[in-house]
């Protein structure tokens, strides 16, 4: 077995009186691509699927503008390909890029299949769909409903999985670790066996092993003090497959959504880009349109210039926010678009048909990832991973709108059908040791968990956030490094609590970001560094990876 899964194990400590759970397929995450995996590999076996809060609390959830996928007759897979190319700034896997937008129409159709509506066309003809705009799509191409797409997809896809009599769906668990395990006379792991899993409710961990482990734990937008994402995004599945010997990519790519409500109140509580595919206008406080500065597509570019604009409009003047105006429209036309957005804004007496919508950028999806190929597959032997938290070539260095729920999806399929596949040929899982508490004792203090969290949130937002230097990441790195030590003393000290597992998940990331950051020494996408202003294309123009023990390297090809 490998030597790092295992909390210490202790001969003399008690023994935790944990079961080993045994299924086909184990699958981390209830997003979608956790879910339309195991509802596609419950054709052939058991499925567990386990979610560290309900089922429904995921970033699918959150996702308010939709999932694009050419269905237009006017539109066409190379016009997609080539506004995707375009955001990703030189980085995309065109193979990859192809081989998920030539599919777009089939994974809608599995969506439709599956009970998702997405709202109908306001006009006849066309694709039968509304579809919308976003930034850097040159055509209408983004289905949605209204402005809650992900969770009218949660909504169909939850009641499935929980119907499904394969399917043994775990809330309220939280995996810690995989586990792995080393042939021998050989070195490294060279298969994943399974996960320990903490139940939150009993604070029992069971080791739960299958022939085949799907990770489908989406980003890690926790890492910073403003983001969009849910309380769940702290990078779980990045940081376990990096421990577990996996190889990661483009750590340094995070993307910050250029438009999330600004007011004291709001937490987390984005304002999707399809207010300004359907007209609205970024302003700064004194009325003034400032995106003509910028970019040849204004309100429209991609999101990198969006975001860096706003950035540099906020320093400049001073400001703490600027302004999304959608007043000119039809206030019907508002109301009914988007539901979500007007009734949240309106809770804190913002009417967004009369009144701008103060927004800041915060950070909102991580284009970078665990490493898969076309069939989802990790280089870790049987390990998949599909949806945010992998890299698969699509994003490059900045992810067109809307790409990530087609990913997922096209991803989660592939996956799917190469784990069925592979099923019948992986060797037994054997035997996994139950997990053992050693000597660890209950938390003492968990405000050294806040507190730790808290100071990785704050620097990384302001060290390692829309712009970097050489000196910010270089303080980060210390400072990650000092609270790597503390938080591992805690994790081997102390009995881990989701609270725990989710600090040091984020820890992990958080560095592996640092890292990563640090070693591209040029500016390209989503990564900006006022030392190395201009994009390399010579010595950067390629994939970073990095796996542990190692320093980030550029991808051979
Ligand atoms: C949004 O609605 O602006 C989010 C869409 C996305 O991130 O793809």
């Amino acid at each position: 077995m490998s030597e790092t899964p295992f909390h210490p194990v202790d001969p003399s400590g008690p023994e935790s009186g944990a079961s080993l759970r045994r299924f086909d397929f184990l699958v981390i995450g209830s997003g979608l691509a956790g879910m339309h995996f195991a509802l596609r590999v419950a054709e052939v076996g058991d499925v567990a699927l386990i979610t560290k809060r309900r089922a429904t609390d995921s970033a699918t959830d959150w996702a308010q503008g939709g999932i694009a996928a050419v269905m237009d007759p006017g539109d066409s897979f190379e016009t997609h390909v080539q506004d995707t190319l375009k955001a990703g700034a030189g980085l995309c896997n065109e193979e990859t890029v192809r081989f998920v937008i030539e599919r777009g129409p089939d994974a809608i159709a599995a969506l439709l299949k599956n009970g998702v509506e997405f709202d109908p066309a306001r006009e006849p003809g066309g694709s039968g769909f509304d579809l919308t705009r976003e930034g850097g799509h040159s055509k209408r191409r983004i289905l949605h409903r209204h402005d809650a797409t992900g969770r009218e997809i949660e909504r169909a896809l939850v009641a499935r999985v929980r119907a499904h009599p394969r399917i043994h769906l775990f809330e309220d668990h939280c995996a810690i670790d995989l586990v792995t395990a080393t042939k021998v006379g050989q070195t490294g792991t060279n298969r994943a066996l399974g996960a320990y899993v903490l139940d939150a409710t009993t604070g029992e961990i069971d080791a739960f092993t299958a022939p085949i482990t799907m990770l489908a734990t989406g980003g890690a937008g926790k890492v910073y003090l403003y983001t969009s994402n849910p309380d769940v995004a702290s990078g779980d599945g990045m940081a376990m497959a990096y421990r577990a010997g996996a190889t990661l990519a483009n750590m340094e790519f995070m993307q910050f959504h250029p438009t999330c409500l600004f007011h004291p109140q709001a937490k987390s509580f984005l304002i999707s880009e399809a207010v300004r595919g359907e007209g609205g206008i970024l302003r700064r406080r004194d009325g003034e349109a400032f995106m003509g500065n910028y970019h040849e597509m204004r309100d429209l570019a991609p999101r990198d210039i969006v975001a860096r604009a706003i950035d540099a409009e906020l320093k400049r003047t001073g400001d703490d926010y600027v302004v999304l105006d959608i007043t000119t429209k039809d206030p019907a036309f508002v109301r009914g678009r988007f539901p979500t957005i007007f009734e949240r804004c309106l809770k804190y007496g913002i009417d967004i048909t009369r009144d701008p919508i103060p927004v800041v950028p915060a950070a909102h999806y991580c284009c970078g990832g665990v490493r898969t190929n076309r069939s989802g597959e990790t280089d870790l032997p049987n390990l998949f991973a599909a949806g945010e938290v992998t890299s698969t070539g699509l994003h490059g260095a900045n992810r067109l709108a809307s790409n990530s729920l087609l990913e997922a999806l096209v991803y989660a399929d592939a996956a799917a059908s190469a784990a069925i596949t592979r099923l019948p040929e992986v060797e037994e899982t054997g035997s996994v040791p139950a997990w053992q508490h050693g000597e660890a004792t209950p938390i003492d203090e968990a405000v050294v968990i806040t507190q730790n969290w808290d100071e990785i949130r704050r620097f990384m937002w302001n060290y390692v956030g829309i712009v970097r230097s050489d000196r910010r990441l270089s303080r980060a790195r210390h400072r990650i490094e000092m609270l790597r030590e503390e938080i591992n003393e805690y994790y081997w000290n102390f009995r881990v609590t989701p609270e725990l597992i989710e600090l040091r998940n984020l820890a992990t990331v958080a560095e592996l970001v640092i890292r990563c950051a640090a070693f591209r020494k040029e500016s390209r996408g989503l990564h900006y560094n006022i030392d190395h202003p201009e994009p390399d294309d010579v010595v950067f123009g390629r994939d970073t990876l990095i796996q542990r023990g190692d320093e980030p390297w550029i991808s051979p090809r």
